[in-house]
């Protein structure tokens, strides 16, 4: 089965309103949309919660994903943004379980859970992030790992609702280290991910699913990725924060 490719920008805790504009700006003069689209590949970008808004006005055809959410519709959770927020702007897309929320923000596979069964009730779609770290690599447990986060983050979702997930294998050792994951290592986890999925929701199910790789990929290493069967596309980050550098991830799709 044919699958769409997606190239996603995870801007993390950078770009400031002016700058998140400025990029869109430069995407629109470049045409970026309208070439991805007549090679079959979805693009997009995760801006901070605050450039949300903005850039969901100036994205011209780019997808536009939050970077996190909360699963209640409202209440007292400080700091936080719900969905129907995301929905008031426009949004319908989010990055869940990122490895730098689950290192830092206490983010585990049960709270991802709540949040991918949240969203996808509201038609959102999710790109779940997996990983291990380097210990856990170390020690060969990465399937062990990758498991876990797969079978408990998409815990109580229906065949159906898998429609809306897409999964990003993203090992830690890997994000924003420059010592990218090898080729057979990508392909091995994507298409371990592949079997789990369908394991848990059928065969259907598992050839629609998009699978990422993320984790130091460059402009000139992200083609290698794309020749894998079970690799649909890159979820990334340093490469992904300047116009000219995303440009040049998509033109080497
Ligand atoms: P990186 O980050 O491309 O800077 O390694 C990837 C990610 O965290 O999604």
């Amino acid at each position: 089965m044919s699958r769409k490719k997606l190239l996603m920008g995870n801007w993390k805790m950078n770009l400031t309103i002016a700058e998140a504009n400025a990029f869109c700006e430069d995407v629109k003069a470049a045409s970026l949309v309208r070439q991805a689209r007549q090679r079959g590949i979805m693009i997009g970008v995760a801006p901070a919660f605050i450039a949300l808004q903005s850039v969901r006005k100036h994205a011209h055809g780019l997808i536009v994903a939050s970077q996190d959410c909360h699963y209640a519709d409202h209440g007292a959770y400080t700091s936080n943004v719900s969905i129907p927020m995301l929905q008031e702007i426009g949004v319908d897309w989010s990055i869940i379980g990122h490895s730098e929320r689950r290192q830092y923000e206490g983010e585990t596979s049960f709270t991802c859970n709540r949040k991918i069964k949240a969203l996808v009730k509201q038609q959102f779609h999710v790109i779940y992030c997996v990983g291990e770290t380097a210990k856990e690599y170390d020690q060969g447990l990465t399937k062990d790992v990758i498991r876990e986060q797969v079978v408990t983050g998409l815990m109580g979702l229906s065949k159906d609702d898998m429609q809306y997930l897409v999964i990003a294998y993203e090992p830690v050792w890997s994000i924003g280290t420059g010592k990218n994951a090898s080729v057979e290592i990508a392909e091995d986890i994507a298409s371990f991910i592949r079997s789990l999925i369908n394991e848990l929701f059928g065969k259907v199910a598992s050839q629609k699913t998009l699978i990422l790789y993320g984790g130091s990929v460059k402009p000139n290493n992200i083609h290698e990725y794309m020749l894998q069967p079970d690799v649909d596309g890159a979820l990334v980050g340093g490469a992904s924060l300047k116009s000219e550098s995303f440009k040049e991830l998509l033109e080497n799709i």
